[in-house]
């Protein structure tokens, strides 16, 4: 590893994008790798071959305004002055099981090309499956024949299974060609500075570990709403859903930082032990617990099924069943086509004796004060909620806040998107922010009774809350996201309301 303006930076590399002309690769990774590029983070020798199977192969020339076509609409960074340089980089071949060969010689020439590092290394490999889940089994095993694996990193997208048994299998399958040091699981939202800001602002500080448990802690939400439909993903959506999508996937990762006992270390093996103790405090989800939305119009969506079943929304009680969480509920919540995008953590804080405000607390919203919110959607903020003296004769409370915005906060020039982040932290090697095969299998477990018997799907309409159920399933509290109501803002922003 060498150092780039004080930022590590990987050994030489080639990099293969499986999917390379698919949607993921043109709204996150060919934007992020570039945009990493333009950040002096890439390795000073690397190159990266688009792959495809042969029915959709391009020729590099294609690939190439491909990729910058996806650059202009989707980066951070448009390809501007560095673009030349970056683009003579990128090449395309195609591949299939059964017919690597030609991929095999592109990066035996681009190993070539690069040439061995000064300390005599020849460069690394890393493949990136950004391919439908169930390609992944024969990606896999494809790398392996060809002799590909040996040394490489791969990461693998996400859901990664469809249950317990799918997840195990593909593990085992993974595991026949690559050892588990060499495996990247990858969930963006690991990711993400605001995420990954859950951890310092816990243990980093004195102020609120203290508080952060069952003796002060009400209920947790996460709440990642998105007002974006299905974008013509049914294909991939209509077998996969918000559930799987969402919730087994992103939103159980964010859990698991917030609800951590403090790691020995940042390191993979103290860092994901940590997690893996959350998953194995979950309490098998029991189906009564769980809200299946589906938004009016979905089934006339083209590639859905007239009759689908699948939720577009899914809402879950869990609960976490060791001595910091005992009795407090984490309701977790997504759902397409909904009334914003967010993407929110709520800490609800028992409320006080108010005896000695008695005359002033009649109009207290309950559970809506008191409150910690983890905005963790790029830039990002948290704001703490409480009641102050309004001024003025009278003792009256009125609802404040007090917040930290990182875009007034911190120079933004350092920040890199979720996936951007973590493809630099798979060249390096890193994989503290990666899930490791024992926590996947264990979220799969915990949702097999959803799995077998899940409710049926209730309809909401386009551009709200979801269905009623989703609030009964959080009462006696309330959404900190939620239906506007009167003097009350339902995006969760910061109200000045006199109670
Ligand atoms: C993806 C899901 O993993 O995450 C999408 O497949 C979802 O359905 C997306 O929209 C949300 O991620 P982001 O980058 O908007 O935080």
């Amino acid at each position: 590893m060498n150092r780039a303006n004080g930022q590590p930076r990987p050994d030489n590399h080639v990099i293969v994008l499986f999917g390379a002309t698919g949607d993921l690769a043109k709204r996150k990774l060919l934007p992020g790798l570039f945009h990493l590029f333009v950040a002096g983070l890439l390795p000073k020798g690397f190159r990266i071959i688009g792959s495809a199977p042969a029915a959709a192969a391009i020729s590099d020339e294609q690939f190439r305004k491909h990729a910058r076509d996806a650059v202009s609409q989707f980066g951070i960074t448009k390809p501007d002055g560095q673009w030349q340089d970056f683009e003579n980089h990128l090449s395309f071949t195609a591949a299939e099981p059964g017919k690597y060969a030609d991929l095999v010689a592109a990066i035996a020439r681009a190993e070539k090309e690069i040439g061995a590092s000064s300390q005599g290394q020849s460069p690394k490999r890393l493949f990136h499956l950004a391919i439908p889940p169930v390609a992944f089994t024969s990606v896999v095993q494809m790398l392996g024949e060809a002799g590909l694996a040996e040394g490489a990193h791969v990461i693998i997208e996400k859901p990664f299974g469809t249950d317990l048994a799918s997840a195990k299998a593909l593990n085992e399958t993974v595991h026949a060609v690559f050892s588990e040091d060499q495996v990247f699981r990858i969930d963006h939202f690991l990711g993400k500075e605001s995420v990954d800001n859950i951890l310092a602002f816990r243990f980093a500080n004195g102020l609120f570990e203290p508080v952060w448990n069952r003796q002060h802690i009400q209920y947790v939400q996460i709440d990642v709403p998105e007002t974006l439909s299905i974008e013509g993903r049914a294909a991939f959506y209509d077998a996969t859903g918000a559930y799987r999508d969402m919730v087994v996937t992103h939103l159980f990762q964010v859990l698991a930082f917030l609800a951590m006992e403090p790691p020995v270390s940042l390191n993979a093996k103290h860092l994901r032990d940590e997690k893996e103790k959350v998953f194995e405090a979950l309490r098998p989800i029991d189906p009564r617990h769980v809200v299946r939305g589906q938004y009016q119009g979905y089934r006339d969506e083209p590639g859905v099924a007239k009759d689908s079943g699948t939720e577009t929304l899914a809402a879950v009680r869990v609960e976490v069943e060791n001595w910091r969480w005992h009795g407090v509920p984490f309701f977790l919540r997504s759902g397409k086509s909904m009334a914003a995008s967010r993407q929110v953590v709520t800490l609800g804080f028992r409320e006080p004796p108010l005896r000695m405000f008695r005359a002033h607390r009649k109009d207290i919203p309950h559970g809506r004060v008191n409150e910690i919110v983890v905005d963790f959607a790029d830039p990002g903020s948290i704001r703490t909620e409480f009641l102050a003296k309004i001024p003025g004769p009278e003792l009256a409370l009125g609802q404040s806040s007090m917040i930290f915005r990182y875009q007034d906060s911190f120079a933004a020039a350092n920040a890199l998107e979720g996936y951007e982040r973590l493809i630099l932290l798979a060249m390096l090697g890193d994989q503290s922010l990666f899930t490791r095969s024992d926590g996947v299998e264990r979220v799969w477990e915990i949702s097999q009774p959803l799995l077998d018997t899940p409710p049926p799907v209730e309809v909401y309409p386009q551009g709200s809350w979801g269905p009623s159920s989703v609030d009964k399933l959080v009462a006696p509290y309330r959404w900190h996201l939620t239906e506007p109501a009167a003097g009350v803002r339902g995006d969760g922003s910061p109200r000045s309301k006199e109670v």
